[in-house]
């Protein structure tokens, strides 16, 4: 039997080495199968509840896309489209979708919650990005290391993750790295890094597992000869807005741009960014914040930067496809023939 048949996606500490990798390389071959028109639908007559308490462009589509190309049908649960936490508990909302779906994917404001959706449903729950982890995002970002470096062990590869490291993206980087074994590197200021008995807990598992981890506040120290920059928004979904300003002040040394870039010494450093990104003026937001705190060019990253490594980042967001799609499978279907 298929050792992920019927388990909960919550976060990575959750699974072995072999499990990370058992979905990155259906990942692969799903992938495949999709550009050579070869699919083979393995999750027909399944239904999966979407439910969103906050925005998404790339988890819900590839959520509904993997679902369709798989033969699987969705409801999607925008935010404030249920009773869920307002006239029905999270108890009983996990015991009615049970009934009714196969699985259900969660994104919303408190870790706890799906926890709580997870304890009391009888059929996995995936988590699309609560406020400490997105576990989907890191396994679209493993995949996407391992087409640019397919023959490199991940303990080989170099990563350094710059900005806001106590995110939802650092704290599930970090726990990639203690998993799956990278060398990686979050690089932040104290206050920014991730919660110390996490910290710890992955750099004990990371022995394990041929892994390195690192936090420093030494931009110098963590970016020198890395294979990989990672960055993310220094502001996430559901934080008060009021925060900016410190958030900018405590991070404006961090910027993903041109210096960062000769530090690492790598004329091919790639770069990646879980997207949506900071990085012009084309925005609502974009145009208020980078205008109001003197950003012109770019937030977390430079529009230069951006632009220029935009083939590498757009790969990575087709990746959340694949990825989810083998992550469906992984916890839908008992045995995975092909
Ligand atoms: N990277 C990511 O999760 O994107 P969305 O917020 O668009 O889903
Ligand atoms: N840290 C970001 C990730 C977005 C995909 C956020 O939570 O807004």
């Amino acid at each position: 039997m298929n050792e992920l048949y019927q388990r909960d996606f919550l976060r990575l500490l959750d699974f072995t080495s072999a499990e990370l990798k058992n979905i990155i390389a259906l990942s692969i071959k799903l992938k495949k199968d999709k550009k050579n028109r070869k699919e083979i639908q393995l999750l027909k007559q399944k239904n999966i509840a979407l439910i969103f308490e906050k925005e998404s462009t790339r988890t819900r589509c590839s959520f509904e896309i993997a679902a369709f190309d798989q033969g699987a049908h969705v409801t999607y649960l925008g935010p404030g489209s249920t009773h869920l936490g307002t006239k029905e508990s999270i108890e009983d909302t996990a015991k009615v979708l049970s009934r009714l779906y196969d699985g259900i994917q969660y994104r919303g404001h408190n870790h706890e919650t799906i926890e709580i959706l997870a304890k009391h449903a009888s059929i996995p729950i995936w988590n699309g990005l609560t406020e400490k982890f997105h576990p989907t995002q890191i396994i679209a970002d493993l995949l996407t290391m391992k087409e640019i470096f397919p023959n490199k062990n991940f303990f080989d590869i170099k990563c350094a993750y710059v900005g806001d490291s106590h995110n939802n993206i650092g704290n599930s980087l970090l726990e990639a790295a203690a998993v799956i074994g990278l060398d990686l590197r979050l690089i932040s200021p104290k206050k920014c890094w991730p919660d110390k008995n996490l910290l710890l807990l992955c750099k004990n598992i990371a022995k394990k597992n041929k892994g390195n981890i690192m936090c420093t506040e030494n931009i110098n120290e963590g970016v020198k000869n890395v294979d990989f920059i990672y960055t993310d928004v220094w502001v996430s979904m559901g934080e008060n807005k009021k925060i900016w300003k410190e958030r900018i002040e405590l991070l404006k040394n961090y910027q993903l741009n041109d210096s960062m870039i000769n530090i690492t010494k790598n004329n091919n450093v790639k770069i990646l960014h879980c997207l949506p990104a900071l990085h012009d003026q084309k925005t609502t937001i974009g145009k208020s914040i980078l205008n109001e705190y003197g950003f012109k060019h770019g937030m977390e990253i430079t529009d230069t930067i951006f632009q220029k490594h935009q083939e590498t980042i757009f790969e990575q967001a087709e990746n959340r496809l694949h990825t989810i799609k083998a992550i469906i499978i992984s916890s839908l279907v008992k045995k995975i023939q092909f």
